[in-house]
């Protein structure tokens, strides 16, 4: 709908003269006295050296005069000193409805040209417990996911597991140390020995270094580590798997760092035909400065003196290794802020080795998740809480909210929790850090989760039983709520776009927050149930529906489900 109010408004400044092809229209930041605006006047002014008053009035001139005009605006003004104010017609509002009604997406244009993606997030550690940061990869990835797959886009998801690090080497130090066998090795063993061995080798180099070791000679191949290895993955990786099971995240790849290990040769003979490797102290690196970078970017070091491959050797191969499987347009990294160093090596090592294109890698880095100190969230006793525990708290809390969850199937009660979670965490832009407070984020009144359920539940029990004809749309609009609300409905593209363009779910959570205030308001001012006069009260049923229905496909993209009941 923008675009077209875009393309009216520039071919009548084109016909009074000034060539230009982009008029920009906005929502008006004052819907008290318009639903539009266009700001390009300033702008235009400059370009052709003249008063923005007579140049804008000139365009509002002639746009009062356009054929059609009612088919478009109800009015439009000049105000001082350079904007446009645009008040629609109910007739556009309306044609705009039906618009939506038919469009398969709300409005929502597909891609032309699909492109494929693939989307590297969640990326937990095996055989360490996954904390809140681990959450906040996994529902903002999943949820990007599902944003850019909206666009028709192929998009294939990589959990990229952090399986062959120096914590396995500590964990399975462990293991011969304490005499176990390797069936006693379950998942509380897990939780007790690698939090015990992270603490021994903070404070002890000699262990510290053989558990160095005992990684290398994993990742080389030795027997009886990769026995101990593959046990582990498999105690770990099944629990993993049941957290994000919980939290609805699915990937198309379970693959992880160790998968990489086959095209590090590979990787390693590309960067040296481009005599991009380094000798620096035994080690090879790889120097990727740049003349006019502001700070000093450390080289990447690819191979350690040991013969040993890091964190941004498995990285490189593993992009090799997604380059030939699926050739993708871009690859995305759904990971925390403080790795953006790491990220912007391994891209500028891409683009000089040629492996792919520094374009078609982003880092999309996301804030910490803090306590009321503005610290990164600990428990009382100060530990980092596992994620599991943070579940079992938003559950209690819901529990003894009995008016809310009396009676409610457990499946629902967990989908709520999962509200509760997400749309704390995606209404946040990713990139901020955000304070935990579930007691706030659990409350059915504010922004959150369980506010957008409870409106969507509320109309759904207005439109149950209700025969609604959405073909029937009159072109009638009967008072501000209701204009408010089909104005909001024609708003999806324009924020959906925004999510889309800078991979931010928090816009389609702002939308999905002021449309169900906009909601509330229309439903507990006009009575719908008892709507004598039937073209209304078909209008307004109309309205819901669609409402409805965006609202839930909004809540699939933000990786929320809704309950049966609340
Ligand atoms: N396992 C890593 C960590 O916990 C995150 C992995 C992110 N993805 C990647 N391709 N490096 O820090």
């Amino acid at each position: 709908m923008i675009s077209l109010l875009e393309e009216l408004i520039t071919s009548v400044t084109k016909l009074v003269g000034y060539d230009i092809d982009n008029m920009r229209v906005i929502k008006s930041n004052r819907p008290d006295l318009c639903d539009y605006q266009c700001d390009d006047v300033f702008r235009l002014a400059k370009l052709f050296h003249e008063n923005p008053i007579v140049l804008g009035e000139k365009i509002v001139e002639a746009l009062n005069n356009i054929e059609n005009f009612d088919s478009y605006f109800k009015e439009v003004n000049f105000v001082k000193p350079g904007f446009i104010n645009l008040v629609l017609s109910d007739e556009f509002i309306n044609k705009n409805i039906n618009n939506i009604i038919n469009s398969e997406s709300y409005g929502i244009e597909k891609n032309e040209v699909p492109e494929t993606f693939v989307i590297d997030y969640g990326g937990p550690n095996v055989a360490k417990p996954l904390h809140v940061g681990h959450m906040r990869t996994a529902i903002v990835g999943e949820s990007i996911k599902r944003i850019i797959e909206y666009k028709g886009n192929k998009v294939i998801g990589d959990v990229h597991l952090g399986d062959f690090g120096l914590q396995i080497g500590q964990v399975i130090y462990g293991i011969l140390e304490e005499n176990k066998s390797i069936d006693e090795i379950d998942i509380k063993f897990l939780d007790y020995i690698y939090p015990k061995m992270s603490g021994i080798c903070k404070e002890n180099e000699e262990i510290k270094e053989k558990c160095a070791a005992i990684t290398k000679e994993l990742q080389d191949g030795n027997e009886e580590y990769q026995k101990l290895w593959k046990k582990i993955m498999e105690v770990s990786v099944a629990d993993i798997r049941n957290i994000y099971e919980y939290l609805d995240v699915h990937f198309d790849y379970w693959n992880g760092e160790s998968d990489a290990y086959p095209y590090l040769e590979d990787t390693k003979k590309i960067l040296e035909d481009k005599n991009l490797l380094v000798e620096s102290e035994g080690a090879f690196v790889v120097n990727v400065t740049r003349e006019d970078d502001k700070k000093e970017l450390p080289p990447l070091v690819f191979q350690k003196s040991n013969g040993a491959y890091l964190y941004a050797s498995t990285d490189l191969a593993t992009i090799l290794d997604r380059v030939n499987k699926f050739n993708p347009d871009h690859i995305l990294y759904v990971v925390d802020n403080r790795q953006s160093l790491h990220f912007e090596q391994v891209f500028r090592t891409c683009e000089m080795s040629g492996l792919i294109d520094y374009e078609k890698l982003e880092f999309l880095g996301y804030g910490t998740v803090n306590g009321s100190d503005g610290k990164p969230y600990k428990t009382r006793s100060g530990e980092t809480p596992k994620l599991q525990s943070l579940f079992d708290q938003a559950k209690e809390i819901l529990i003894n909210k009995e008016e809310m969850t009396k009676d409610l199937a457990n499946e629902d009660i967990d989908k709520i929790v999962n509200a509760i979670l997400k749309f704390a965490d995606l209404q946040n832009s990713r990139e901020r850090d955000y304070i935990f407070n579930i007691s706030k984020f659990s409350e059915v009144i504010g922004k959150t989760g369980p506010y957008i359920l409870y409106t969507y539940l509320r109309i759904k029990k207005i439109l149950d039983g209700c025969l609604t004809d959405m073909s029937k749309l009159s072109n009638n609009i009967y008072n501000n709520y209701d204009r408010d609300l089909r104005i909001k409905l024609l708003d999806l593209p324009g924020a959906y776009l925004n999510a889309y363009n800078n991979r931010m779910p928090h816009y389609v959570a702002d939308y999905l927050y002021d449309l169900c205030v906009l909601t509330n308001s229309f439903y507990q001012n006009n009575h719908i149930n008892n709507e004598e006069d039937l073209v209304k009260k078909n209008d307004y049923l109309v309205i819901l529906t669609i409402t409805s229905n965006i609202i839930k496909s909004m809540l699939n993209l933000l990786v929320i489900d809704v309950p049966n009941e609340m």
